[in-house]
């Protein structure tokens, strides 16, 4: 729990006044605030009766079989390497499937008897480390920094640590920093995972979001090399794509025998979708036109922060996802100022971080800042914010601050 960010957050804040007079904002939390697609009212209501149903671990066919048509056009794939019947399964929102996934691919023990290794970025998505440390496997973090591009390094692995490898969760568009993997290194990932055999989890749930060409994803990875699914999972949500956090619903697709362990834990512990909830899911990713909309309304919101934060930290717009990731030189003193004075809550960056043994915390530097209102109140609220920030680089060397020392 005290490595909980949004526990953590609110610690930070408890005796800090939010000021201004302005309006509390969060942009804290990645939670699209748009209205969702109008079709899940009319369809949830359409399937009133099924709410008497028990809901299936695998759901049905029509949902497996709009999330395999989506993820074959979506990624350019051979017809029938995704096959309905046996690579695919909805979830009840991808963060318990990313956690239940860490609870079936570790075992009691690595060979040798030693401890198991769940590898994972550093920053990362909270559950990831959660779902290690439920699982009693010993996390290992991989620094993603901007030196790297915010894509670790996959050849710097110690050996002794890939023997102990049961899992590895990775992340493009990356949370919390927007970089987009390029195919070769996705390819790689899945190559070492097939070497070492682990299990490699591939969170792809800013997939849709995205300035430019559409993310590559895992399942490319596996066409490249001849299209077997084997040591692959990857992770799709309506959360993002369809502003529809509230849903719970998305999917994961790989390798049978790992969607077969992902059911059975379902089964015995674990929430299935509801009937009505799926013919929603199953419509919306047959649906682009909604996506399409979302995604221009982000590129917008990433423009005003342009417009509004070019001054003080240069380029602000990632490739992908929909959070900026500010270097304000101190995290938690810019997280404080902006509540203080203009009553807005960011994400200090190092809350999604471990330090290293020296103390190192790769995000100390950074927040993180949720892009997920209204262009318009989007645009007012990076208005408010950039005079804060401003001040804070000023005050602690943020990014710009130390280019101009170089
Ligand atoms: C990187 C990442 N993965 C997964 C999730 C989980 O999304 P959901 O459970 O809503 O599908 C989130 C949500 O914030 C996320 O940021």
């Amino acid at each position: 729990m005290r490595f909980h960010p949004f526990t953590r957050l609110n610690k930070l804040l408890e005796s800090v006044q939010a000021g201004g007079g302005n309006t509390p904002l969060a942009l804290s939390v990645g939670e699209p605030q748009f209205t969702p697609p109008q079709m899940i009212q009319r369809l949830i209501s359409e399937q009133f009766p099924l709410w008497g149903k028990y809901p299936q671990a695998l759901g049905n066919e029509p949902f497996r079989k709009a999330a395999a048509g989506w993820l074959t056009r979506r990624f350019r794939l051979p017809e029938g390497m995704v096959d309905p019947a046996k690579h695919v399964m909805p979830v009840s929102g991808t963060r318990e499937a990313l956690f239940h996934i860490a609870l079936s691919a570790v075992p009691e023990s690595a060979p040798g008897d030693d401890k198991p290794v769940v590898l994972m970025p550093n920053p990362f998505y909270h559950v990831y480390a959660g779902a290690a440390a439920a699982a009693g496997a010993e996390p290992y973090f991989l620094n993603a920094t901007e030196e790297n591009g915010f894509f670790p390094e996959i050849a710097a692995i110690p050996a002794a640590i890939l023997k102990r490898t049961a899992l590895a969760y990775i992340c493009s568009p990356a949370n919390p920093q927007g970089a987009v993997a390029p195919l070769s290194y996705l390819t790689e990932w899945l190559k070492l995972a097939r070497a070492h055999n682990f299990v490699l989890a591939s969170d792809e749930c800013y997939s849709e979001i995205y300035r430019g060409t559409p993310p590559h994803g895992a399942l490319e990875a596996a066409r490249e090399l001849g299209g077997a699914l084997d040591n692959l999972i990857i992770f799709h949500s309506l959360s993002k794509r369809s502003s529809g956090a509230g849903l719970r619903s998305g999917f994961v697709a790989g390798e049978a025998r790992l969607i077969q362990r992902q059911a059975q834990l379902i089964n015995f512990g674990g929430v299935a979708t509801p009937f009505p909830i799926l013919a929603a899911a199953t419509a919306l990713w047959q649906d682009e036109a909604h996506v399409a909309d979302y995604r221009a309304k982000y590129i917008e919101n990433f423009n005003a922060a342009q417009d509004a934060l070019e001054d003080t930290f240069g380029e602000v717009r990632a490739e992908g996802g929909f959070f900026l990731w500010l270097d304000v030189g101190d995290g938690e003193a810019a997280a404080k100022a902006l509540w203080e004075k203009a009553a807005i809550k960011v994400l200090p960056g190092g809350y999604m971080a471990r330090p290293d043994a020296s103390g190192f915390n790769p995000s100390q530097r950074y927040i993180r800042v949720a892009l997920v209102l209204e262009p318009a109140e989007m645009s007012a609220a990076l208005k408010r914010m950039a005079p804060v920030l401003a001040r804070v680089v000023d005050a602690h060397g943020g990014a710009q601050q130390r280019a101009k020392m170089v």
